[in-house]
């Protein structure tokens, strides 16, 4: 079948991909987008963001500030030009948002109100209760069913970027519902996904968030930049890993040890609570290796103590925090601390894109999590995502739609073609090998276990090794994985071994990247180079895959205004 050809089209329905499937629309007036994603765009990923988002809005703010906060949290890493535009744009996109229905959380004067969050000198991080990414999706989501331009492929799952005469020309996609695989012409493709936490065994991530774009990039030979940082966000729920939002300590929830104390004071005193994640992050681990937290089934874990906030603050500001620890851990924030662990929460790297949001490869844009457009460098600063989805989404959608004007349309033929071959493929590696013994699930567990033993909060040449070598012979061991279902229908198992060898790409560009980086950067703490070293690192990697893993190359950070120092709270 045919699929009628799109000037743009979007990969990912969340908060990068509808805003540039915005952008796109109201680029000119007879332009026609697609909008593909594996899931209802409601169900992505940036409905159960909670915290908040940020952007200058206050008078005792200004862009230099939030611009030194972002580079000073990346530990520099950060292209400075890039954070300067972003802040700049934020605040636009901010007031549009609200514009298109977004119910910001007030003030009683009336005014949008902000809080505290990790690592920024003041107050600018906006809200919705503690629900910030279900609403600012839902505004969204509503705008984009206003133009007409745009058609939605639900669940449809893509299993590749086509490129023909080395140009994007469109993806091949499986419609989940009647399982067969077409051809979804387009003269540019902006790749939205979200990142790949779940190649980690403890992550706030939903299962949806396994790398696809980045391995789909990445395999059209486009490199994957800066993967080797990973952010953990020190507050999940041990065993589920849910989001205990940030929120909680910007309106004064504290970190307790298992001796009662905040224990904060001893690794980030300038700024307790509020200090960056991946300093946090390595705090717990000192606490653990001192013998002060707790024991529970699911691992080490601390105490987020909200009981002196009171109900009321509770109730108004934090109610999913409440609604989830009630449902989850079956305890009330109200009067019992909340256990907490670090786990996997955000990927600073992803597809390498310009500052607006172009790939290497023409006719190829990415933007949010998926990207790397280089904004957060080795640690981001949390609610800066959200803003981040917003401004380079709607850059890659400008950019996209203004190529798409002078691209030439895709080849049907040719299409029909790859369409053919990727079913092919499909069938031969996936539904028609029988009695094959590897099973989905072993690999994964391994690949996760892996990559938290090598890859976690801190590395080591000898660990990071192993997970490369153990991530090397579960590639192989993937060749050979069985499937039981081979229905057409909403085939589950298929998507979950097509996510599988995503992850496994991306997993193996998170290690390599970090066992090349001799220094300790941000997010990446090697504990045998524990010093940063900007004389040979302040650089950005770049993964490539070949067929014997990837290689890692560099690409110079741009510094503009902001000069190196030492990062410290
Ligand atoms: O904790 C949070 O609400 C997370 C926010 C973020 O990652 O930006």
């Amino acid at each position: 079948m045919d699929m009628p050809a799109h000037d743009v089209l979007l990969v990912g329905g969340g908060a990068a991909g509808l805003r540039a499937a915005i952008a796109a629309a109201q680029a000119r007036e007879g332009i026609n987008i697609g909008v593909v994603s594996k899931v209802y765009p409601m169900r992505s990923h940036t409905v159960s963001a909670e915290g908040g988002t940020a952007a200058v809005l206050r008078e005792y703010d200004n862009l230099d500030l939030h611009a030194y906060d972002t580079i000073k949290g990346s530990d520099f890493l950060a292209d400075q030009d890039v954070v300067e535009a972003f802040v700049k744009e934020a605040r636009d996109e901010i007031i549009q948002l609200e514009h298109w229905g977004c119910p910001w959380s007030r003030d009683p004067d009336g005014r949008v109100s902000v809080r505290a969050f990790g690592g920024m000198s003041v107050k600018r991080t906006l809200f919705a209760a503690d629900k910030t990414g279900f609403h600012m999706l839902h505004a969204l989501f509503q705008t984009s069913l206003k133009y007409d331009a745009i058609t939605r492929y639900d669940e449809w799952f893509v299993t590749s970027l086509l490129i023909d005469d080395g140009k994007a020309c469109g993806v091949a996609a499986l419609n989940l519902r009647s399982g067969g695989i077409h051809a979804i012409p387009a003269k540019a493709v902006i790749i939205c996904t979200g990142g790949g936490g779940r190649i980690f065994p403890f992550t706030t991530n939903a299962a949806i968030k396994t790398g696809d774009g980045m391995a789909l990039a990445y395999r059209a030979g486009c490199p994957m930049k800066d993967m080797e940082f990973v952010q953990y966000h020190p507050t999940g729920l041990p065993g589920t890993g849910i989001l205990m939002t940030e929120a909680s300590r910007g309106e004064g929830g504290h970190l307790l040890n298992s001796e009662g104390e905040r224990y904060l004071s001893e690794y980030v005193p300038g700024k307790m609570e509020l200090g960056p994640r991946d300093i946090l992050s390595r705090a717990f681990v000192h606490e653990m290796r001192a013998g002060r937290v707790f024991e529970g089934t699911y691992g080490n874990y601390v105490h987020l103590d909200l009981r002196h906030l009171g109900e009321k603050v509770i109730n108004e500001k934090l109610p999913f925090v409440r609604e989830l620890t009630r449902n989850y851990v079956g305890i009330d924030p109200v009067h019992e601390p909340i256990p907490v662990r670090p786990v996997v929460h955000y990927m600073m790297g992803g597809v390498h894109t310009d500052i607006n949001g172009a790939m290497p490869i023409p006719g190829l844009f990415a933007a949010g999590e998926a990207a790397c457009v280089s904004l957060n460098g080795a640690n981001r600063l949390g609610s800066n995502s959200l803003s981040e989805c917003l401004v380079f989404g709607a850059r890659a959608g400008n950019l996209a739609a203004a190529y798409a004007a002078e691209a030439e349309p895709p080849r049907p033929g040719t299409l029909r073609n790859m369409a053919r071959d990727e079913q092919n493929r499909i069938e031969t590696k996936y539904l028609r090998p029988q009695n094959r013994s590897e099973r989905i699930d072993d690999i994964r567990s391994e690949m996760q276990t892996a990559m938290e033993q090598g890859a976690g909060i801190y590395r080591t040449q000898g660990e990071l090794k192993e997970t490369c070598e153990t991530l090397r012979k579960l590639k192989a061991r993937y060749d050979t994985v069985g499937l039981d279902d081979r229905s057409g229908v909403f085939n589950t198992e298929l998507i979950a071994a097509l996510e599988l060898g995503y992850m496994l790409d991306v997993a193996e560009a998170v290690a390599h990247s970090a066992l090349h980086r001799e220094e300790s950067r941000g997010s990446h703490a090697r504990s045998d180079f524990e010093m940063r070293n900007d004389e040979h690192y302040l650089q950005h990697s770049l993964a490539y895959r070949t067929e014997d893993g990837p290689r890692i190359d560099y690409l110079p950070a741009t510094i503009t205004r902001w000069q190196l120092e030492e990062r410290k709270y």
